[in-house]
């Protein structure tokens, strides 16, 4: 049964389309409130609209779900891998072993650079942050590769050619920012196996490389896949909207993921913790300043717009920091810290009335940090996890009929008419001179 919704505007009644998607979440269409009634609708951050439809990622922000392609992340953090994942997104199914075998050969044929980017790393400023780097080289991927055909099978090897090749940019940045030779990725190596190996190897102290930490890599990225709308997916979707190459449209979803509320939490959370450790603050004096209005102080790593419970992420990630740290024979005090932030925080009413809980953001530092991950590199480690989710959301707006160029509207606030003022006449009493 079609349902509608009815909107009241001066008397006058407007019926506006329902929809429903597969898990029973429904919308009022107002593709044509404008036209109808003259007005738009008005949601700064768009948290109460729907951009598009979509078939890759379902998250449930109320009972902490979240599924690729309807499979459990729980299940595929547990069982599959970050290449598989990459796949499932993608394609919309798990792969055959045929599949998965032809993927990780194009994922090793993809692997290099073109010996010309290298002069890109060694003229950039010795100090500038890794993502703005990789921002630069996926862009310039578009002149580097300008093959960017409309057949199916070719589109496939090109986002394969990215998956790839996105590893040896970040660890080619971290490389050639230490002063050390780089370290070219090796046809017999796994995808997490060749970036830990890259990013680690070198000359004087051979890296050796370690199941556990491949495994924990493998998660880390799994866990970072896709997440429906977020801000960057929402970029890539914007920018691919004027059918920008797809190069490009991934640049401009690494630049969007940069920011500290967004992909650069985990970064800006290690930094909290490290302030935290350095200045000696108390858990009870972070909380309050995490409280108060006037204070800039933010637990980082902890809300988020859709979560209005756990992280389901948060959960794993939790999880892999005994892990990973149990395995380097490592403790690690921000853990320490963290844990008596998170109990703190969970305890105390401003938190469970906001419904501020720890994103997957809060716990994925510490990962990092027991594998060795310098922490200017943590939103690049974000970045190389989300990008098989770009893909998949660029290519289903990219070939949904419904969707067309993004162009929002506006509640005009500015000057009603006013005329120009020649120079010489304009008064310096008029506060629009
Ligand atoms: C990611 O969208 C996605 O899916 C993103 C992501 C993905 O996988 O793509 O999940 C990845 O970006 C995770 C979020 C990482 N960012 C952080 O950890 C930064 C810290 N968190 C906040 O800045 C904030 O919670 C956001 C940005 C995550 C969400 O912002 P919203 O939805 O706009 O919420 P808000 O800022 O309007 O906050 C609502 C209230 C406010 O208080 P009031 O004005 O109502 O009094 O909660 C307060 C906020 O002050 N609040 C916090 C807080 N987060 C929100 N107070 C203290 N500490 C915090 N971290």
């Amino acid at each position: 049964m079609e349902e509608f919704a009815k909107l009241i505007i001066d008397g006058q009644e407007f019926i506006l389309p329902v929809i429903e998607g597969s898990e029973g979440e429904r919308a009022i269409d107002i593709r044509n409130l404008r036209p109808q009634t003259g007005y738009i609708t008005f949601d700064p951050g768009y948290g109460n609209t729907g951009a598009c439809r979509s078939a890759i990622t379902y998250m449930d922000g109320e009972k902490g779900i979240l599924r690729y392609r309807g499979v459990p992340i729980e299940q595929l953090a547990k069982s599959s891998t970050f290449v598989e994942t990459a796949f499932l997104l993608i394609t919309g199914k798990l792969p055959t072993r045929d599949e998965l075998t032809r993927t990780s050969v194009y994922l090793n044929d993809f692997s290099t650079l073109h010996e010309n980017m290298k002069a890109f790393y060694q003229n950039y400023p010795s100090k500038a942050h890794p993502m703005g780097i990789l921002s630069a080289m996926v862009n310039a991927m578009r002149s580097f590769y300008p093959e960017l055909l409309d057949i199916e099978e070719e589109m496939n090897k090109t986002y394969l050619r990215i998956i790839s090749k996105i590893r040896t940019m970040a660890a080619m940045a971290h490389k050639i920012s230490i002063g050390q030779r780089v370290i070219y990725p090796r046809p017999d190596l796994c995808y997490c196996a060749n970036f830990l190996n890259m990013m680690f190897d070198s000359v004087v102290v051979p890296y050796r490389l370690d199941d556990e930490l491949v495994r924990a890599l493998n998660v880390f990225w799994i866990l970072h896949a896709d997440h429906e709308q977020n801000c960057s997916t929402t970029a890539v979707r914007v920018v691919g909207s004027g059918k920008v190459n797809i190069y490009s449209t991934i640049s401009a979803g690494i630049s969007a993921l940069w920011g500290p509320l967004h992909g650069g939490a985990n970064q800006a959370v290690i930094q909290m913790l490290e302030r935290i450790e350095r200045d000696g603050l108390s858990v009870e004096t972070c909380i309050a300043r995490a409280k108060d209005p006037k204070d800039d102080f933010r637990l980082m790593g902890f809300g988020h717009r859709v979560y209005k419970t756990y992280d389901p992420r948060a959960t794993i990630m939790k999880e892999m920091c005994d892990i990973v740290l149990k395995k380097v024979k490592q403790k690690d005090p921000l853990l320490d810290i963290a844990q008596k932030l998170e109990e703190a925080a969970l305890n105390d009413s401003y938190f469970k009335e906001k419904n501020l809980y720890p994103n997957v953001d809060f716990y994925s530092g510490i990962v990092l940090r027991a594998m060795g991950i310098p922490t200017n590199m943590f939103t690049v480690m974000f970045a190389i996890g989300r990008l098989p989710g770009w893909i998949a959301q660029w290519k289903e707006d990219v070939s949904d009929p419904e969707m067309k160029i993004c162009r929002p509207r506006q509640v005009y606030t500015g000057n009603r008419l006013k005329e120009y003022i020649p120079i010489d006449q304009r008064k310096a009493d008029d506060p629009f001179c």
